[in-house]
């Protein structure tokens, strides 16, 4: 059953826990004037950057970006989820835990995992003792996956039938509206034999999906019968225990290894995991056969800094393998890529081979960037000028996922190396990318990729810098909710904090809980706020003044606003624009003007908004 702790057991929580304490339980930290410093856990320095503010109880390093509350620093250090990092904190403070039961549906899926866990063991007895199963157990020896394997693995088999699943579920009283929302049985489509149920898994090798807890969330069938015209796996639909994007292959055996050995081995399938695990590679995970997502490298980052990516050697596993350096670079993850011989996957690979092949092939491991460099020479002269611009581009803008300064230093030094380029070259190239990215409109906007991390425009950050201190302020909160519709914030991070800042104010709730459960766990809000909260206090002075520096910054991110409108009324030409546009823009240099002062920007913004929504709702 799921629970949530109640909002004054937090508080007292919060308040009992004290962060300079907590953190000074783990390691020395110095008082440095009104904050206090220490050598950052969560990444490698010799000069501290782990900045503590007792007066917010927040904590935040500038060297790694890693920050938040009390409750985010165990859940960080102690790679903990929020509830266990609650539960920790609360008996430190010997605080007796009383749960409410989870409003929200959460407590339904006690029976859905019941049902997960009782049909993976189900579908393994299948296995180990069917008659009907012997083709099943000759398919894996044959793959050489041995007992211990089946067993550590939790290996089943779905006999060939169309209603094993479902007569085993009628016979153990499960409602069959589960077995369906769990994605084990499927409606029949068929108009005679509606409402009738079949088994969605028939005839496969059943791996079951754990989550990081090592319960049963899913299975990943796959077929054995060579003459099989079906997909050769098939995995568990979105569930409301499944979500593939959030899902690792493994990681629940994998995550104390990565952390021991600073690192994840990331293969695209089940079985390569399996064998890696065997051969003694026990840091070992697979996303479900998709893409890399965000939140995938939000759950690594939990547990390392460091991942190295094994894939295919073919076109589409070179092309995944750098799209998936990408991701992990946003992430501002190292990343190194392994080549295998073509035609070997790690199951494969290390089969024939031996651990200690593929041992030595990992430490053979080539940077992101160094990957990318080689595999696009192989595929185009990286002599000719055209070849080495094209692949130099490509580079750069890989380059550009990294959020770090300094990673994106090393990597352009990197290029600049196996390119044989001079760094200097590459650096100026990497500049104007980056600077056309961010010009508004720019004619060369499209060409870049379009995710890109671009720098927050500052005027955003002045405003969340300004707001979250807003609890103290409401006439800042007044000011923005009057003037600053959300839709015009355009850094996703920064808008997500405004509104999130709003609600706080609203409800009167605590800002890091509130992000806590807005980042869905990710942290990101919480690290961004803990950097606003950590800058040197912005908020001295009184409240009317801060009210004009709100002010000047609201006029501020309308002027950037109305120039964008401009900018693209201008790129018509004088003789073509019709002249509703002329007038406009007219109008919009004499509104940029005025918004230089508040009493004639504020009108400008009230007629500016009242037009768009106007605009909205006409048809
Ligand atoms: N996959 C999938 N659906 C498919 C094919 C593949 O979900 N129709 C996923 C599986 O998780 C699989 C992974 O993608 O493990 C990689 O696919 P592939 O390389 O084709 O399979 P292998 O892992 O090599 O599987 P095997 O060795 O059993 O052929
Ligand atoms: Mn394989």
């Amino acid at each position: 059953m799921s629970h949530i702790i109640p909002k004054r057991v937090l508080d007292d929580i919060r308040f009992r826990n004290d962060i300079v304490d907590v953190i000074g339980g783990y390691f020395n930290i110095k008082r440095a004037g009104s904050t206090f410093r220490a050598l950052c856990p969560f990444h490698k320095e010799k000069t501290p950057s782990f900045h503590i503010n007792p007066q917010r109880q927040i904590f935040h390093c500038f060297g790694c970006g890693a920050g938040g509350d009390v409750f985010g620093f165990l859940m960080q250090h102690e790679k903990v989820d929020f509830i266990t990092s609650a539960k920790m904190l609360a008996q430190r403070a010997g605080i007796r835990l009383e749960m409410e039961a989870d409003a929200g549906g959460a407590g339904d899926k006690t029976l859905l995992y019941e049902i997960h866990k009782e049909l993976a063991e189900f579908y393994q007895r299948c296995l180990l003792q069917m008659k009907a199963a012997v083709v099943a157990r000759e398919y894996l020896l044959q793959r050489e996956l041995p007992k211990e394997i089946i067993e550590e693995f939790l290996i089943g088999y779905a006999p060939a039938g169309w209603d094993t699943a479902l007569r085993w579920a009628q016979k153990k009283k499960y409602p069959l509206e589960q077995l369906e929302m769990a994605g084990i049985i499927v409606k029949s489509s068929r108009p005679e034999s509606q409402s009738r149920f079949y088994d969605r898994f028939r005839n496969r090798i059943m791996f079951p999906i754990r989550d990081e807890q090592n319960r049963v969330i899913a299975f990943s069938g796959r077929a054995i019968d060579p003459e099989d015209k079906s997909a050769k796996y098939v995995n568990s639909p979105e569930t409301p225990l499944f979500h593939k994007g959030r899902v690792l292959y493994a990681l629940d055996k994998a995550r104390r290894n990565i952390v021991e050995t600073g690192e994840a081995i990331i293969c695209e399938g089940q079985i390569d995991v399996i064998r890696c695990h065997q051969a003694g590679f026990k840091n070992a995970v697979a996303s479900q056969g998709t893409a890399f997502t965000e939140d995938h490298t939000r759950i690594l980052k939990r547990y390392t800094d460091s991942v190295i990516l094994v894939f295919d050697p073919d076109t589409a596993g070179q092309d995944a393998a750098i799209k998936t350096a990408a991701t992990f670079m946003e992430a501002e993850l190292a990343v190194k890529v392994v080549t295998l011989p073509k035609g070997d996957d790690p199951d494969s690979f290390i089969r024939k081979k031996g651990a200690d092949a593929f041992s030595e092939r990992l430490k053979k491991a080539q940077s992101a960037i160094g990957f990318q460099i080689a595999v696009l020479s192989s595929r185009q002269d990286a002599k000719s000028e055209v070849g080495a611009m094209r692949i130099a581009k490509a580079a750069l803008q890989t380059i550009g996922h990294s959020p770090s300064a300094v990673q994106q230093a090393r990597l352009i030094e990197e290029a600049a190396e196996l390119l044989k380029l001079p760094t200097a070259a590459l650096r100026n190239d990497f500049n104007t990318m980056i600077r056309r990215a961010s010009r508004p409109s720019s004619p060369h906007q499209e060409e870049l990729e379009p995710h890109v991390r671009l720098p927050r425009p500052s005027e955003e950050i002045s405003l969340c810098e300004h707001l979250i201190h807003i609890s103290k302020f409401p006439a800042l909160a007044n000011l923005v909710r009057k003037y600053v519709p959300l839709d015009i914030i355009l850094d996703p991070m920064c808008k997500a904090m405004a509104k999130a800042l709003l609600v706080a104010v609203e409800t009167g709730r605590d800002v890091q809980d509130l992000l806590r459960e807005e980042s869905d766990q990710s942290g990101e809000l919480q690290r961004f706020a803990s950097e606003l909260l950590i800058m040197p206090d912005k908020m001295k002075g009184t409240e009317s003044s801060l009210e004009n520096a709100m002010k000047d910054i609201i006029c501020g991110i309308w002027r950037r606003e109305l120039k964008k409108e401009r900018s693209a009324l201008e790129k018509e030409s004088d003789t073509s624009a019709s002249r509703k546009d002329r007038e406009r823009r007219v109008q919009l240099t004499h509104d940029i003007k005025a918004l230089g002062n508040w009493e004639d920007g504020s009108m400008i913004i009230e007629i500016e908004m009242s037009n768009r929504g106007e605009r909205k709702n006409s048809p």
